[in-house]
């Protein structure tokens, strides 16, 4: 039997609360150790909640040699920082996506936990549930014949006017937020190394809060992404091939008791193939367990598989800088 991890968790984050958590409590290879906000009344909330310690201040749990490895829900312009700190401090990260708000600081981060030999990863939770692989292999055997170009958006109604998003001191903006979701799905879908053909970013009191994106990849193919904030929601992809198409809805927010189903059009007709439920929370969380527990390398695929590995969320990074350096910003 495997020692679980402790994980002590950076900022009393609304995430945390809701869905990491709860999955967290539920994976035996993980043990919640300390909760540390700048609040402490609201750590002592969530220390009840999930029977750990509840910590004033950042440092101080970073001081404790009781954490294995740190879970780190903060805004993501501050993230960068304390990712470093909690590195220098020997932990291991678990990081919200965006990990940070540049290429560059992505680089120095995954770097530096090289360095150390630490596993730092990036939760690009929605990597770790099975529909996608899913797609990919009917795409690979040739479902939908030659791929042509990916569809994806992922878009949100308004937030509450004082939410993190909306707060370019902290890395807010919707580009950041929502639109690393479908760039990242088109890394995953698409061959070789994605080129941003053309972007287009909407503007309100300092950050961005719509955008479109055409990327071009190998062979002629494209994606054209959009995402934002003042959408009805919906979170979807088509990838279009010379013979079919493949959709598939909630594709970033599946919840854990839904079952997706994957609809293929072709001159055929229509097939409708159902998946089982999955739980991206849970999986996302246990395969950072493992891969700690096992030692993984930041760049290697570990016990549980690095779906999303140091060399990632630097590419990531790098494209959602050049998505900022070609956008047409409009008011
Ligand atoms: N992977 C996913 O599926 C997913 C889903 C939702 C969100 N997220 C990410 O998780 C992050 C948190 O999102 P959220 O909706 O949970 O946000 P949130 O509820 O506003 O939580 C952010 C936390 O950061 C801490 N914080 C530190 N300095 C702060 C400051 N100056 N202003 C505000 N908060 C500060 C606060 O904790 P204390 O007050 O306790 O110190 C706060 O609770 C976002 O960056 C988002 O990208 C990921």
């Amino acid at each position: 039997m495997i020692e679980p991890v402790r994980i002590g968790v950076l900022g009393c984050a609304s995430i945390a609360w809701r869905r990491m958590l709860p999955a967290m409590s539920e994976v035996p290879e993980i043990e919640v150790i300390a909760v540390a906000s700048r609040d402490l009344s609201k750590a002592e909330s969530f220390a009840a909640r999930f029977d750990c310690a509840a910590v004033p201040g950042y440092e101080r749990l970073l001081e404790r040699e009781d954490v294995d490895a740190v879970y780190l829900p903060l805004p993501a312009g501050l993230r960068a920082d304390w990712v470093r700190r909690a590195l220098d401090a020997g932990k291991h990260v678990f990081g919200e996506k965006p990990l940070t708000t540049s290429a560059r600081a992505a680089a120095e981060l995954v770097e530096l936990a090289r360095e150390k030999r630490l596993l730092l990863r990036e939760n690009f939770m929605f990597l770790h549930h099975g529909q996608h692989a899913a797609v990919r292999e009917l795409v690979r055997d040739g479902k939908i014949g030659e791929l042509r170009s990916f569809t994806a958006v992922f878009g949100i109604p308004p937030r509450e006017p004082g939410d993190i998003r909306y707060q370019p001191e902290l890395g807010g903006g919707a580009l950041l937020d929502v639109g690393v979701y479908p760039l990242r799905a088109a890394q995953f879908f698409l061959p070789g190394e994605l080129a941003v053909l053309g972007a287009a970013l909407r503007e309100d009191s300092g950050v961005d809060v719509a955008g479109s994106v055409l990327l071009g990849a190998e062979r002629g193919v494209t994606a054209q992404l959009g995402f934002g904030f003042e959408h009805h929601y919906r979170n979807t992809y088509e990838l279009w091939g010379s013979s079919g198409r493949i959709t598939l809805d909630r594709v970033f927010t599946p919840p854990a008791e839904m079952a997706p189903v994957i609809r293929i059009e072709t001159g055929g007709g229509v097939e409708e193939i159902p998946l089982p439920p999955d739980d991206q929370f849970r999986n996302s969380a246990t395969a950072f367990a493992l891969d700690v527990s096992s030692g993984a390398d930041i760049d290697a695929p570990g016990a549980a598989g690095a779906v999303h590995s140091g060399e990632d969320t630097v590419r990531l990074a790098a494209l959602v800088d050049s998505v900022r350096r070609t956008a047409q910003t409009t008011a």
